[in-house]
């Protein structure tokens, strides 16, 4: 296996100020950045610590954190390698800052990372909010998610992740021991009030 042990993602820090509450590990989508989701984090858990890296993967001009194909065609062999990279990242984060194992909450092409993150590399996060994610992997391996709680919440409209795929996603990580949370909005890709909210709730119990 190709794992790569290296930390050097650009990334903010936040310490947290209530130790009750779960670290979040921010992963943006594609064209965002270690800033993007930030607001969101303070919003949605109060008090928790942030860790948010960039992605490394450059689309034209846009971070993203492993490469595609086309929309929706993922490079797995890429995927793969930056999903080992991205652990052994939160691995070093925690290490460094004494932090439990965080939450991840992840948007688009973060939330397909953090997707691959809960197959690849189950023991760096406790749980993952997967907002408008997709299956990442065409053929995905097994994994032990006993005891992961997953929120995934899809939009209707969303014209990037088809229905059945997001359903395919939710049952795999099903059947694979984690207790899924599959909502299905009225929106389309964009985050909408209804995500904030169901996302606090669920983060309650993280
Ligand atoms: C991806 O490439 O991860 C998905 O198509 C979502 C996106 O970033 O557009």
């Amino acid at each position: 296996m190709d794992t790569i042990a290296t930390t050097d993602f650009i990334h903010v820090y936040e310490p947290g100020t209530d130790t009750d509450r779960r670290p979040l590990l921010l992963l943006h989508g594609t064209g965002g950045d270690e800033s993007d989701l930030l607001g969101l984090g303070r919003m949605v858990a109060p008090g928790a610590s942030l860790l948010s890296p960039r992605g490394k993967v450059l689309e034209g001009a846009m971070p993203r954190f492993f490469r595609r194909l086309s929309e929706g065609v993922f490079d797995e062999d890429d995927l793969r390698r930056r999903t080992h990279e991205l652990a052994d990242f939160v691995n070093w984060a925690r290490e460094r800052h004494g932090l439990a194992a965080p939450v991840a909450v992840g948007f688009s092409n973060g939330a397909n990372i953090a997707a691959s993150l809960l197959l690849l590399r189950p023991e760096v996060l406790a749980g993952a909010a997967l907002l408008r994610a997709m299956s990442p992997f065409a053929k995905p391996p097994q994994a032990q998610l006993a005891g992961k709680r997953v929120l995934i919440l899809s939009g209707a409209m969303d014209p990037i992740v088809p229905a059945d795929d997001a359903e395919r996603l939710a049952h795999t990580l099903s059947s694979n021991g984690a207790t899924v949370d599959h909502r299905v909005l009225p929106s389309g890709h964009g985050l909408s009030q209804p995500d904030i909210g169901l996302l606090k709730g669920w983060l309650m119990g993280a």
